[in-house]
């Protein structure tokens, strides 16, 4: 084994080469990387992604750009650092990660009976998906064509999963997300606390590098009792550890 130099505590000085190690220090690199694969070993998680659709007709639909990728990303990792996960899913072009129960979704409507139907049993929810706020009043039957008319789309609000459905908590760990255009520390706090959640990942959308579509987020995690918050720039693999490592420590504190 050539350990990096990199690799904190065991860097071998600033020349840059790398040397054999010790046995005992491979041994605590295995041990601690175990450490953490294992921390959420015992545990079922549950986490949401994607965005979901809601049809006008047969053939169109509102939704929004989320691609998925954070929820896929958190419940990849959760699943490696030992947990049961299963996660709900609206429409992605992404692959089950291994080891995760998915069950794919359509509209805001079919994702919240999904996380209902799952709840019982978790110890976190994870709602990372970008849940439509709208539908249309009704769906129309077939294609609607053009040369008939110009429809008059009537919306109505889809029920908030945590702010509706779980308003009396969810009986397990909640983590939500909020993804701002502005103001993103403020309103992040007062969805966390509209929604009753233990923490939540505030994220800048509209700006490059952050948000839909790519691999970092300019983001933060806020506790209901942190008063100073920080966004910064990670990648997507980073927050979920990140958003993992807060979950296990709340779940061994309670
Ligand atoms: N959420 C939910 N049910 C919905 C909509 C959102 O549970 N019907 C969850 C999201 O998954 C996210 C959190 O609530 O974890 C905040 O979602 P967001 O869309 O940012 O906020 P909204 O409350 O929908 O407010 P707005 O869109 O006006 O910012």
């Amino acid at each position: 084994m050539i350990l990096d130099p990199g690799e904190g505590d065991l860097a071998c000085g600033d020349s840059g080469v790398g040397r054999m190690a010790e046995p005992e220090e491979i041994m605590e690199v295995i041990e601690r990387s175990l450490e953490q694969a294992a921390d959420l070993s015992g545990r079922e998680i549950l986490v949401t992604a994607g965005p979901t659709r809601e049809y006008i007709d047969d053939v169109r639909f509102l939704s929004n750009p989320s691609t998925g990728r954070m929820g896929f990303l958190v419940a990849d990792r959760a699943a490696k650092r030992g947990a049961r996960v299963t996660l709900v899913s609206g429409p992605t072009g992404l692959p089950c990660p291994q080891g995760v129960e998915l069950l794919r979704i359509v509209s805001a409507q079919e994702m919240k009976e999904a996380v209902v139907d799952n709840i019982p049993g978790k110890d976190a929810l994870i709602m990372a998906a970008a849940v439509a706020d709208f539908r249309p009043e009704s769906r129309a039957g077939g294609k609607i064509k053009k040369r008939d008319r110009v429809p008059e789309l009537r919306l109505e609000r889809t029920e908030d999963i945590l702010g509706g459905v779980f308003s009396g908590g969810a009986g397990c760990v909640v983590v939500g997300f909020a993804a701002e255009a502005e103001n993103v520390v403020e309103n992040a706090r007062r969805k966390m606390t509209e929604k009753n959640m233990d923490f939540i990942v505030a994220n800048k959308v509209g700006v490059s590098d952050s948000g839909f579509e790519v691999d970092t987020n300019l983001a933060s995690i806020m506790a209901p009792q942190d008063d100073e918050v920080e966004l910064e720039m990670l990648t997507k693999v980073e927050l979920a550890d990140l958003i993992l490592d807060r979950i296990v420590s709340i779940l061994e504190e309670s």
